[in-house]
């Protein structure tokens, strides 16, 4: 089995004409690794998940899931994702339990509650819980059928130091087993978990590993 989980090969994408957002980028994500990905507000980061998960089509180049090509890949149940919170809570009616036990395999309901400690949500509706709530609960819903490959979209934004540290070794542990690709601007966060980060938004894109950090986020976030 191919040791590759995402191959991204030549990527273009745009929203619009003229506005090219992604230009000639290739990179690749290996099982097993906690990939980050950085840049700033508007660099493509939300807008690479949704092409890597079929969900935006690119104008050039190719993706790959798990060595198949995306237009063919349908075994989307091996593929989590979290998206970026707000683009999603009104869509979601009912309370935490229910949605659980809509989405989740029977199996996995009772495992999922227990390892996020949603206990005490399960009578809540979704649409009123607080941003850090919702966002353990999309987490939750992304582990019900326990993928391979997650994509994290912010998954730490708006919440507090306790929900932090604990969503955080949440995907430690999670990443143990699976591959996991997070979009965050937390830098410590993706610093101290990360075993490599793609850099969007620079002139040249690029992969680097943590230590070679230090250079790279001046230029990345424009700062002096
Ligand atoms: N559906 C859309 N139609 C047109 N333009 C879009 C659409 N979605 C995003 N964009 C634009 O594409 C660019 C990249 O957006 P994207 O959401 O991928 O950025 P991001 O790196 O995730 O930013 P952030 O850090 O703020 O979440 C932005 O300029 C945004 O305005
Ligand atoms: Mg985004």
């Amino acid at each position: 089995m191919s040791d590759r989980v995402i191959e991204v090969k030549d990527l273009h994408f745009r929203y619009r004409a003229q506005e090219q957002l992604i230009e000639g980028l290739s990179f690749e994500v290996h099982r097993g690794e906690f990939f980050g990905i950085l840049g700033p507000n508007g660099a493509g980061k939300s807008t690479l998940l949704k092409l890597i998960l079929g969900f935006l089509k690119p104008q050039g180049g190719e993706i790959r899931i798990f060595g198949e090509r995306l237009e063919t890949f349908s075994q989307w149940k091996r593929v989590g994702y979290v998206p970026q919170r707000f683009s999603v809570e009104r869509s979601f009616t009912g309370n935490v339990g229910e949605l659980l036990r809509a989405v989740a395999p029977k199996e996995r309901v009772g495992w999922v509650i227990a390892f996020l400690h949603l206990e005490n949500l399960l009578k809540r509706p979704f649409v009123k819980l607080s941003g850090g709530e919702q966002q353990k609960v999309l987490l939750a819903l992304a582990l019900t059928t326990n993928p391979e490959l997650l994509l994290l979209d912010e998954p730490m934004t708006g919440l507090d130091i306790h929900a932090q540290e604990h969503i955080e070794q949440v995907l430690r542990d999670v990443s143990k087993e699976r591959t996991v690709v997070v979009v965050s601007h937390d830098l410590g966060f993706v610093l101290k978990n990360a075993t490599r980060v793609l850099c969007l938004g620079m002139p040249s894109c690029r992969v680097i590993k943590p230590g070679e950090f230090e250079g790279v986020i001046k230029e990345l976030y424009r700062l002096h």
